[in-house]
């Protein structure tokens, strides 16, 4: 029975709640360069443009009509009944901006690239909600700076958050699951290496095989929100047995 368990998910496990991917056909980068809208020279020299890509983001994510999949809610009770069973450490690593894992009750969550319903003021470091459209001129409700917010998320050729924890639970980890990730962006793609230099069993749960499909020691392949809830159950029956 694997005992510490990390799980790690991509825009994939959010695409069937109606978010775009980035490298599918119809993905984000086939509509919007990442040099203009992700990374900090980008906002730099436009931060008009970068504010209304990630306004019109936010403004989807907080319609009526975007909520949690099966995908979302199998992963929060799979960490209720790990928890339950005693079975061990639990962390959900998402490279997604999105909150619909904290919609579905999940908990022990890293936002590795941020969260877009948070701002974070350039001028104090302030990391406050928003769910209002950012822009240029907003006021900082900490620090009273006007102009200085800028969106709480990790651009290309920016650390992501957290790095040192997210390593430290692939040190110990004894089961990997990668979901809904294409394997093209480090150091997301490096974790299931990591993993396996752990000893865990790596497994990548995708809608096909993804760049780094090779790496991984099991597979099942499908929409997440079938192959996810069917997977998680089968473990959340193995912790059950582990607490009997
Ligand atoms: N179910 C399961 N997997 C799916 C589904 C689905 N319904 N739809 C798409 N996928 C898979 C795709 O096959 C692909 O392998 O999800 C993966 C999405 O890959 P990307 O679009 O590259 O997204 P992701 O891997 O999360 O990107 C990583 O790149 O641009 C940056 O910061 C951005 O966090 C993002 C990072």
């Amino acid at each position: 029975m694997a005992r510490n368990l990390v799980i790690l998910t991509g825009a994939g496990i959010s695409q069937e709640s109606g978010l775009e991917t980035f490298r599918d056909a119809d993905g984000i980068w086939a509509k919007v360069r990442v040099e203009d809208v992700a990374t900090p020279e980008g906002f730099a020299r436009d931060p008009v443009l970068v504010h209304g890509f990630y306004n019109q983001r936010r403004r989807r994510l907080l319609s009526d009509t975007v909520v949690p999949n099966p995908a979302h809610h199998a992963l929060a009770r799979l960490e209720r009944a790990w928890a339950q069973a005693g079975a061990g450490a639990f962390l959900l690593v998402t490279q997604n901006i999105d909150d619909l894992h904290e919609r579905a009750g999940s908990e022990a969550i890293v936002h590795m690239h941020g969260e877009m319903l948070k701002a974070r003021c350039m001028a104090c470091e302030a990391v406050l909600p928003w769910h209002d459209d950012l822009t240029v001129e907003a006021i900082c409700p900490a620090c009273g700076e006007r102009g200085g917010l800028r969106p709480h998320v990790v651009w290309f050729g920016e650390m992501p958050f957290e790095m040192d924890r997210i390593f430290e639970a692939l040190g110990r980890a004894d089961l990997f699951l990668s979901i809904g990730t294409s394997g093209n962006v480090y150091p997301a793609s490096a974790f299931v290496e990591l993993a396996r230099a752990a000893g865990a069993h790596t497994v990548e749960l995708n809608l096909e095989p993804s760049q780094g499909a090779a790496l991984f020691a099991e597979a099942r392949h499908g929409p997440a929100s079938e192959v996810v809830p069917h997977y998680a159950e089968a473990l959340i029956d193995a912790a059950a047995r582990l607490r009997s």
